[in-house]
């Protein structure tokens, strides 16, 4: 028999669930929206709440160097569309920020479900702190989920999306704390040929499978 208790959530490398939904932008289709742009879609559990408006005015100020990165920027909760809009102005009005960019208002939960934000140990009722980083083929490249008492970190939301459009661009991997203007990780050689050459290379070695070279 099937197991109703079973919730299917979205893995990185798949694509990412299609939907319609209401937002503060008006009526969107994911998959238009997605349109050749990174995405990065991110759940708060409430407007009007603290945490959440720390987390999506930091969003806001930070939105031109997302759209200088090709990337959208989209939110959601369980709240209606008229939450949406009446906290979208208070914010403004309270601490001169506009979130320009879209929130979903996901009252039915059918974006939230399908993209696994609600998770009921944590909340029954509001979506977790989830951030879903979404290239512009629509593939799914990194998550992150965070739970309600615990703001997320822009600077890290910011650095992911670098190091994904590196990791893009220069067929490079990112080591640990990796920042923009740093060396990146050369893929390690898949042959005793290339491992020869390796060693022969001018590249940052510790040893041929651990070499840097740098990028940009
Ligand atoms: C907050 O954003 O402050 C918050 C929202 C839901 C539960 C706990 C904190």
């Amino acid at each position: 028999m099937e197991n109703q208790n079973v919730v299917t959530m979205p893995r990185i490398g798949d694509p990412a669930p299609d939907f319609k939904a209401m937002t503060t932008q008006g009526m969107i289709q994911f998959s238009e929206f997605i349109k050749d742009s990174w995405v990065i879609l991110f759940s708060h559990p409430a407007d009007f709440t603290p945490v959440c408006t720390t987390e999506m005015t930091g969003f806001a100020l930070r939105e031109d160097e997302f759209t200088k990165l090709n990337t959208k920027l989209i939110g959601l909760s369980i709240d209606s569309i008229h939450s949406h809009v009446a906290w979208v102005n208070n914010v403004r009005e309270k601490m001169g920020i506009l979130m320009k960019f879209p929130i979903i208002a996901d009252i039915d939960m059918k974006v939230s479900k399908l993209y696994g934000m609600l998770q009921p140990g944590e909340s029954e009722t509001a979506a977790v702190r989830a951030v879903f980083f979404i290239d512009p083929n629509g593939k799914i490249r990194l998550i992150m989920y965070y739970p309600l008492n615990v703001g997320r970190n822009m600077d890290e939301i910011m650095r992911a999306l670098l190091a994904l459009q590196a990791a893009d661009k220069y067929k490079v991997a990112l080591p640990l704390n990796w920042q923009p203007g740093e060396k990146a990780i050369v893929p390690p050689p898949k042959t005793i040929d290339e491992m020869e050459e390796r060693l022969k290379s001018d590249y940052e070695m510790i040893d041929f499978y651990l070499a840097k070279k740098p990028i940009g």
